[in-house]
């Protein structure tokens, strides 16, 4: 069956290729030319960030926030298992362990509740990871940091836009870092960003980010040459994607509200099924508004999602699951992690499935895709949704699959039953 609705797509929502061009003739097209200055310049803004640095991708940004902490071997760093594997091998790199701590229930960010259990005298930072755009409860965090003198870097790859509280995720803990990868809501193919938050890390961000060079002071004219002062490494984007970002920055609230009404359509559509508990959707606290990054289900049990993935690529949807999570990979046990007692992380992310989210997705296709869970699970229930999500095109979907149901039995009618109780 081909894919007729793909898992994620890049999009063009403005002015990138006619800033691409501008790159090329321009006649800068490797790093820090007037477009990454303009993108750092226009995040600082919109986020009331101290310093923004432009990187080659969220890994990147992610490396160097953890040369910046200054880890080492023998050092330790809480982490959650449930996340992408650059959150932990950025420490990793530099010779610190990764301390896996279990996620809540509800958001499936780190359980704040369990980090200063996980504290040892070896521990120099925490790492929470805003799970899918939705904040990590930073106060409690920022608090516990504090307390036992702790680096706080908060992996932002998803959540650009995002607020908890009055405050925008990535600028919370003294360093941020953020993906503009091709998956996610603001892109340039491969990218990323360090938000340098706390002051006093700013002039070695600069440098390490320039090869251990001090080139940004030569640059603004402050030295007359540069020279090798520091480690460092290459992570630098070029101009020409810059270019392609500022586009993409200048229309990111515009993007950030589509992704909400995908998300709120999932939502309408979906919602049969979460009232009588056989799936879950995102939980988003009140005091935290989304990127929108992601819309999940909550399955009952493996088996249930993997019928469900065989059930949309027969209808030419591609849906995915995420993260396996890391201390259960061969590389984490081979590091000696201690073995860790994770029962939100092993169980959650089995049952996670991830729907198609992209600018470009059309209501029709976003009905679509909700009409096969729906159809999956109970043939009955597209009517019922029609009801909330008000669309005709849900309403003569609804009435042809129930012609369909009545001479066949469903289309669904081959799934397995759900235990209601298997959703939490
Ligand atoms: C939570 C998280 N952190 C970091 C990254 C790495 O970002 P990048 O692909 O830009 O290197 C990803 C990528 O998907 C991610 O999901």
């Amino acid at each position: 069956m081909t894919i007729r609705i793909p898992f994620n797509k890049p999009s063009i929502v403005g002015s990138e290729l006619i800033y691409v061009g501008q790159a090329v003739a321009g006649g800068h097209a490797s790093g820090d030319g007037p477009f990454t200055k303009r993108a750092e310049a226009m995040l600082e803004e919109h986020f009331d960030a101290n310093r923004v640095l432009l990187t080659t991708s969220g890994t990147s940004a992610l490396e160097l926030a953890a040369f910046l902490c200054d880890l080492r071997p023998g050092n330790e760093v809480i982490v959650p298992s449930y996340t992408f594997v650059s959150t932990a091998n950025a420490f990793v790199l530099r010779g610190a362990r990764p301390v896996f701590v279990d996620i809540r229930p509800d958001t499936l960010n780190i359980d704040e509740r369990l980090i200063e259990q996980a504290i040892t005298p070896r521990t120099r930072a925490i790492f929470p990871v805003h799970y899918g755009g939705v904040g990590c409860e930073m106060d409690a965090i920022m608090d516990i940091a504090n307390r036992h003198g702790l680096f706080v870097v908060e992996d932002a790859a998803h959540s650009l836009c995002a607020r908890y509280k009055d405050r925008w995720l990535g600028t919370i803990g003294h360093l941020g870092c953020y993906s503009f990868h091709e998956t996610k809501n603001v892109s340039c193919g491969e990218g990323g960003a360090l938000v340098v938050n706390d002051p006093a890390l700013e002039s070695r961000a600069e440098i390490l980010r320039e090869k251990g060079t001090n080139r940004s002071q030569f640059m603004r004219g402050e030295i007359d040459k540069y020279s090798w002062v520091d480690v460092g490494s290459s992570y630098v984007l070029s101009d020409m994607l810059a270019a392609f970002l500022v586009g993409q920055i200048e229309n990111m609230d515009k993007i950030t509200r589509r992704r909400g009404e995908i998300f709120d359509l999932y939502s309408a559509m979906l919602a049969p099924l979460v009232e009588r508990g056989l799936i879950r959707i995102p939980v988003v606290p009140q005091h935290c508004a989304t990127s929108y990054h992601m819309f999940y289900i909550l399955t009952g049990d493996t088996e249930e999602r993997t019928a469900l993935i065989a059930h949309l690529r027969a209808s030419g949807i591609l849906a995915v699951f995420h993260y396996v999570p890391l201390h259960s990979s061969p590389f984490a046990q081979s590091l000696g992690t201690p073995q860790t007692n994770l029962p939100m992380t092993d169980e959650l992310s089995t049952r996670l499935l991830r729907l198609p989210m992209y600018f470009d997705l059309a209501d029709w296709a976003v009905e679509e895709v909700a009409s096969a869970v729906l159809d999956f699970y109970q043939p009955g229930a597209i009517a019922q949704s029609a009801g909330n999500a008000n669309t005709n095109y849900l309403r003569r979907k609804a009435s042809r699959i129930a012609r369909k149901g009545a001479a066949s039995g469903g289309i669904g009618a081959a799934a397995q039953p759900v235990d209601a109780s298997g959703a939490s």
